[in-house]
């Protein structure tokens, strides 16, 4: 039996009581520091793919084994850019994860392709069993996202896509440098794109990237939003494209280069840091499984998740019917702040832009989808149960992930306070 103590909540003291902040991402050193203040006498616009543009991209395709990279503004447009240049066309169907970040999908309309949801695993992502069940004569592509770092089931999935023909598109916004069976997300699929923003492993702020070992893939996505001299520079003057180069499809989707060159520097490390979360990773999970209330993710040894996050899951059941909120509260009131029920990332039929997109995409009104709110009953769920934790970056951040271990142990142990 484990010693009672009296939780924080209750007016005891609290496990963390330090003002500083308990994680922080990026680490801005004095390598980031140095790289910016260079970029910045250098250029701080680029037209075409050369300096810093050129070198990030050819170390990102040397790094994933891809022939083409190609910078963005965001990962939202990297993954439009991905649509485009697979030339979906208005009621083409594409089959996405129900349980994802909404910017996987949302682009997606602005084809007006048809995104057929799909329900997820145990982990989170995207199910094979129920990809296998969606697909018709109209599906063209599917399109996964490795939630919170963790591999899709890859193999499962690249099977599928082989055998019934259809475009594999990965979104690896929270997996740099995740693999499956040794080998990277972003390098299975026809088309991948990764988020460079605030929060992810490799960020510049703000950005995003595309890749493809397909050439007119990547001219179609060169022509979306990289207009005139990086179209011309790139495209063969031969190529039936060229003649689009001025003004490509009219839209602008490049990057800063002031946020490739913070990228640039993380990029660098990007293997250190990823072996760093691991060790940490792996402590939360053996903490984890000892304790009622709480699951971690699944992982089998085909797995090497880059830990955007963990995202665990609550069982209710095992603490005796405890409310989450109530259990969230009791962590917060110990000062464990970085608990979190992420609730931006819900499954996409929770959003009114996927039960009525038609009011916002007229085109809608032709190819109708609408998505109501009690189905895909696995995403729902892990949605409603999750548990997520920042995974640190530092061995310097032991303590605090310590306090962490022991605030959580706390509470569990004492859980029958809070019924
Ligand atoms: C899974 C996923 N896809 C796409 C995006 C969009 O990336 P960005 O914010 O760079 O546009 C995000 C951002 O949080 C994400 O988490």
């Amino acid at each position: 039996m484990q010693k009672k103590s009296k939780l924080a909540i209750f007016g005891a003291k609290k496990t963390i009581t330090t003002k500083k902040t308990h994680f922080t991402w990026p680490q801005i050193n004095q390598s980031i520091e140095k790289r910016v203040i260079k970029q910045l006498h250098t250029n701080i616009s680029i037209y075409d793919r050369s300096g810093i543009f050129e070198k990030f991209e050819n170390d990102y395709s040397k790094y994933h084994k891809i022939k083409y990279s190609l910078l963005c503004s965001s990962g939202t447009l990297a993954i439009h850019s991905m649509f485009v240049a697979a030339n979906l066309k208005p009621g083409d169907e594409v089959i996405c994860p129900a349980y994802t970040f909404f910017a996987t999908v949302t682009p997606l309309l602005f084809t007006g392709a048809i995104p057929v949801l799909c329900d997820c695993d145990q982990n989170g992502n995207i199910s094979p069993q129920e990809i296998k069940k969606l697909i018709t004569k109209k599906t063209k592509a599917i399109i996964i996202t490795h939630m919170w770092g963790i591999p899709c089931q890859m193999d499962k999935i690249t099977k599928i896509c082989k055998k019934n023909k259809i475009l594999l598109l990965e979104d690896c916004s929270h997996a740099h440098g995740a693999q499956f069976k040794n080998k990277l997300v972003g390098s299975f699929g026809d088309l991948a794109a990764w988020s460079l923003q605030g929060a992810k492993i490799v960020t510049g702020g703000e950005g995003g990237i595309m890749a493809t070992n397909n050439k007119q893939y990547y001219y179609r996505a060169l022509l979306l939003g990289h207009y005139n001299k990086r179209c011309k520079q790139e495209i063969p003057q031969n190529h039936p494209y060229y003649n689009y180069a001025i003004t490509g499809m009219g839209l602008k989707y490049r990057a800063h280069p002031l946020a490739v060159a913070i990228a640039s520097e993380i990029f660098k490390k990007l293997d250190s840091i990823l072996n760093i979360k691991n060790d940490y990773a792996q402590k939360m999970i053996k903490t984890f499984n000892k304790l009622p209330g709480i699951t971690p993710p699944q992982i089998t040894n085909k797995e090497k998740p880059a830990w955007y996050a963990l995202t665990a899951q609550y069982k209710s059941n095992e603490l005796n019917n405890l409310n989450l909120d109530i259990f969230f509260k009791a962590l917060h009131a110990e000062g464990l702040k970085e608990f979190d029920n992420p609730s931006s990332t819900k499954p996409l039929n929770l959003l009114t832009l996927f039960q009525k997109p038609e009011n916002l995409f007229p085109i809608y009104k032709k190819y109708k989808f609408s998505y109501k709110k009690n189905q895909f009953p696995n995403a729902l769920k892990f949605y409603k149960n999750a548990i997520k934790l920042p995974v640190w970056t530092s061995p310097k951040d032991k303590l605090i992930f310590k306090a962490y271990m022991t605030g959580l142990k706390k509470v569990i142990n004492n859980y029958q306070d809070l019924l």
